[in-house]
């Protein structure tokens, strides 16, 4: 087990790890195990999962990190400290950390405060894309594979599922503007400089350690654990693709061992997704009966302007180039979830203090 440190709170309980240990045998892995990983976002929520589970498979990233919100880090991880939005900062991270592999995941990942802040959301998510896609050109050949994490919203509102080759249309909110100018940038310089990049659109991630409390999944289990009502911000309709997080975990890793082995050339985008997508309702639904507090109404604030009414993701690629496929299925995924928040949240005072 990695030794953890920095924490801020002695609770912060252990992530499940699943389904990496095939990783450990993967040949074409070598290169991560061997050479130098930088993870950026590694402080958030889907970073610290990869993070763990880097950590697990013997791997000590170096960690890109602006800021200290996450509560813990691997005594064996490098950490350097940035901002995206700095192009110093970006040269002078990939320059020190010289890696031979890149998880790029660091943004300002939030709708609503897209929405409140578009400045600093451009700021991180397109200023911080270019920045620091120019860090890694600088670096040269020596980095052999970059996994960029894009998102579904680039491909906007569609009455299809989303295939890789669907137009990139979307830009209708500013989170989606943000992320597609990324996305657009980074098969940009795969393009024009030749540089060794795969693309990963996935729909909504969910589990354990997400400590966004405005989003639907964390903040329905907190007002329920609170025996308050949930608010759902939407009109409870939208429909979404739900993947819980050691199934992207896995995709990113999948990725980057195909990329190494060139069965995804540079440039390329590939889609992660769920069997089938959900409403905002039915999840809250479904968190309220794993909490058995189905008797909380929850409150539609029918605030939500200029989101997707329906999105949902063809997976296919995935199937066929890297054998994946979500195996965790929503039902399942929200019962260890809530597990962990219960865990987390080990009694009522941590509750209440949990700053919102
Ligand atoms: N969570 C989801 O449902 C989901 C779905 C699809 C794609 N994504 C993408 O996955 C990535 C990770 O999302 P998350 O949910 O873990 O978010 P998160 O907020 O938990 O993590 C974001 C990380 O980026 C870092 N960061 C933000 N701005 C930065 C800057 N200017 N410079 C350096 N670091 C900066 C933060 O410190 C944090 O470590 C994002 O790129 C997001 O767009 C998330």
């Amino acid at each position: 087990m990695p030794n953890w440190t920095a924490s801020q709170r002695s609770s912060f309980p252990d992530y499940p790890l699943e389904n990496v240990s095939c990783f450990a045998q993967d040949t074409s892995l070598a290169e991560m195990f061997g050479g130098s990983v930088l993870v950026t976002g590694a402080t958030g929520f889907i970073g610290s999962h990869l993070v763990h589970t880097l950590s697990r498979l013997g791997v000590s990233p170096s960690l890109f990190v602006l800021d200290y919100e996450r509560q813990f880090f691997p005594s064996d991880a490098t950490i350097y400290h940035g901002n995206l939005a700095d192009l110093h900062d970006c040269l002078r991270i990939v320059g020190r950390s010289n890696p031979d592999v890149i998880f790029h995941l660091a943004a300002q990942p939030l709708v609503d405060t897209a929405m409140d802040s578009v400045i600093d959301t451009m700021e991180s998510n397109v200023r911080g894309a270019y920045n620091f896609l120019e860090a890694c050109r600088s670096a040269g050949k020596r980095i052999k594979a970059i996994v960029w994490v894009s998102t579904d919203k680039v491909y906007g509102s569609q009455p299809n599922a989303y295939r890789e080759n669907s137009h990139l249309i979307g830009y209708d909110h500013p989170y989606d503007t943000s992320k597609l100018c990324g996305d657009l940038l980074a098969q940009t310089y795969a393009k024009v400089f030749d540089m060794p990049i795969i693309i990963i659109r996935s729909g909504n991630i969910y589990g354990e350690g997400d400590m966004h409390w405005d989003r639907l999944i964390p903040g329905t289990i907190r007002s329920a654990l609170l025996r308050k009502q949930p608010l759902i911000r939407s009109n409870g309709l939208l429909k979404r693709d739900y993947i819980y997080v050691s199934d992207i975990v896995r995709a990113y890793l999948l990725s980057l061992s195909a990329a190494l082995q060139g069965k995804l050339s540079a440039g390329s985008a590939i889609n992660f997704g769920a069997a089938q997508s959900h409403t905002v309702t039915d999840v809250v639904q479904k968190i309220l009966a794993a909490l058995d507090s189905a008797d909380l109404a929850p409150v539609i604030q029918d605030q939500a302007r200029h989101e997707i009414p329906e999105q949902h993701v063809d997976f296919e690629l995935a199937k066929k180039v890297l054998g994946w496929e979500p195996l965790i299925d929503l039902e399942h995924g929200i019962q260890k979830t809530v597990n962990w928040y219960m865990r987390y949240f080990n009694n009522e005072d941590d509750l209440v203090r949990e700053p919102l």
